[in-house]
C-alpha cells in the first residue's frame, strides 16, 4: 500500500492532537484527480486548524492546508491530464476535505485551476488564498465603481498576509494606500510594498462613533470587530469597504449610520466558495499586476516540519507577509 508524509489532526476525548506522520493513500477522500503536491502556504485559517483555536476542522482525522500547487498524477476528469500544473484554493480543503500539508491529495477536478502563466509554483503559493483574497477585495471595490480619484484606500492588518498583498495590489492600481498596523517598526516594509501612509492600528480600535471624520474612499479590512466599525464610521460619502477577515474578532459593533447617512457599502468577500470564473479572473490579474520583487519581499519559505510552529505564530498575529510551505524538497 502506498503511503506519504502529511500533517494530521486527530481528535480524542482529551482534545485535538496534531503531528506529522505517514498517511495511507487508500484513506484519501473521494475525487477524480490525484495531485502530487509541491508547495502549500500558511494562512490564518491554517493556524486556526493547527492550534484548534477555532473550529475550522469539521472532520477527523484531517490534513490541514487550504492551498496547494502540484502536478496531476492521475485524472478521470476530462479537463486535467497527468503532468498538468494546477492550483487549488479553498473549497473546504483542510476543513472538510483532506488538505494540502501532504505529499498527495485527491480532489474534485472542478476545484482545480491551471497554474497561471507567468507564476512559478513557489510564487503561486506566495500569493495563496491570502493574496487571491486581496485581489477579490480589489475587484469588489472596482465592481462597486470606485477608483483612486475618489480618495485614499485603507488596508487593515497591513503587515499580515492578506494585508501585504492588498497594499501592493491597491498601490499598483493607483490608490493612495493608508496601511494600518500594530507594528510601526514595519513602516519601511509597508512603504516598500507601496503604502503612501502608515497609521497605528490604535487609531481604529476602541469603541467607534456612529460617524467620524471622513478619511477613506475605500478599504480592505482583514481585522473585523471594532476596527471594521471604526473604518466604516470614517468612510467617505459613497465609499465602500471590502471585508474579508476577523483577525481582531468576529463581532461588528457598528451602527447603520454610515450606510444610511453616507451611502457607504460593506462588501463581503469570500474566497472559499468563489465561483471558478471569478477565481481565474483574479489569478490572471495577479499574474499580470503583482510585482514579482514585491511578492519576493513579503515572502519567506519553510519546510513542512516547521509548519506547526508557524501555525501557532500566525494566530498570535506575528507572521509578516506570506509564508510558502515546501512539501516536496
Ligand atoms: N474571506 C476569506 O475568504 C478569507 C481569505 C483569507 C483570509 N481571510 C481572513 O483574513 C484575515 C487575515 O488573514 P491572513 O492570512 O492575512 O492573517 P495574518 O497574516 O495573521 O494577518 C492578520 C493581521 O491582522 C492584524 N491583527 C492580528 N490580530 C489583531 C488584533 N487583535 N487587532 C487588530 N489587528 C490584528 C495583524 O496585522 P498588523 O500587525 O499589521 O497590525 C496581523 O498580521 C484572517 O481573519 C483570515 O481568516 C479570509
Amino acid at each position: 500500500m502506498s503511503t506519504f508524509k502529511a500533517v494530521v489532526i486527530d481528535k480524542n476525548e482529551a482534545g485535538q492532537t496534531v503531528g506529522i506522520r505517514t498517511f495511507n493513500e487508500a484513506d484519501l477522500m473521494d475525487g477524480d484527480v490525484t495531485v502530487r503536491v509541491s508547495h502549500s502556504t500558511l494562512n490564518y485559517k491554517d493556524g486556526l486548524a493547527i492550534t484548534g483555536k477555532a473550529p475550522v476542522v469539521r472532520r477527523f482525522p484531517m490534513i490541514p492546508g487550504v492551498d496547494l500547487v502540484g502536478t496531476v498524477e492521475t485524472s478521470s476528469n476530462p479537463e486535467f491530464k497527468p503532468g498538468d500544473a494546477v492550483v487549488l484554493n479553498g473549497w473546504g480543503l483542510g476543513e472538510t476535505h483532506l488538505g494540502a500539508y501532504a505529499e498527495k491529495v485527491r480532489v474534485k477536478g472542478d476545484w482545480l485551476i491551471p497554474l497561471p502563466q507567468g507564476l512559478s509554483p513557489e510564487q503561486a503559493m506566495a500569493v495563496g488564498t491570502a493574496g487571491y483574497t486581496a485581489m477579490l477585495c480589489l475587484m469588489a471595490l472596482e465592481r462597486h465603481g470606485l477608483s483612486p480619484d475618489r480618495g485614499p484606500a485603507v488596508v487593515t492588518g497591513a503587515v499580515g498576509g492578506v494585508g501585504s498583498v492588498a497594499v501592493a495590489l491597491l498601490a499598483k492600481a493607483g490608490w493612495h494606500v493608508i496601511a494600518s498596523t500594530g507594528r510601526p517598526e514595519e513602516a519601511d516594509y509597508l512603504k516598500g510594498l507601496g503604502a503612501a501612509e502608515i497609521i497605528d492600528r490604535s487609531e481604529l480600535t476602541g469603541p467607534s462613533r456612529p460617524l467620524a471624520k471622513e478619511r477613506f474612499a475605500a478599504g480592505v479590512d482583514t481585522v473585523g470587530s471594532t476596527t471594521l466599525a471604526n473604518v466604516l464610521s470614517m468612510t467617505k460619502y459613497g465609499g465602500a469597504i471590502a471585508a474579508c477577515g476577523l483577525a481582531g474578532g468576529m463581532d461588528l459593533p457598528a451602527t447603520v449610520a454610515p450606510f444610511i447617512l453616507r451611502n457607504v457599502a460593506l462588501l463581503g468577500v469570500d474566497s472559499v466558495m468563489a465561483p471558478k470564473a471569478l477565481r481565474i479572473e483574479a489569478w490572471n490579474r495577479i499574474a499580470r499586476d503583482l510585482d514579482h520583487d514585491k511578492l519576493a519581499a513579503m515572502t519567506s519559505t519553510i519546510p513542512l516540519d516547521q509548519v506547526l510552529e508557524a501555525g501557532r505564530t500566525i494566530v498570535e498575529g506575528k507572521i509578516k507577509g506570506r509564508v510558502v510551505v515546501e512539501i516536496a524538497r
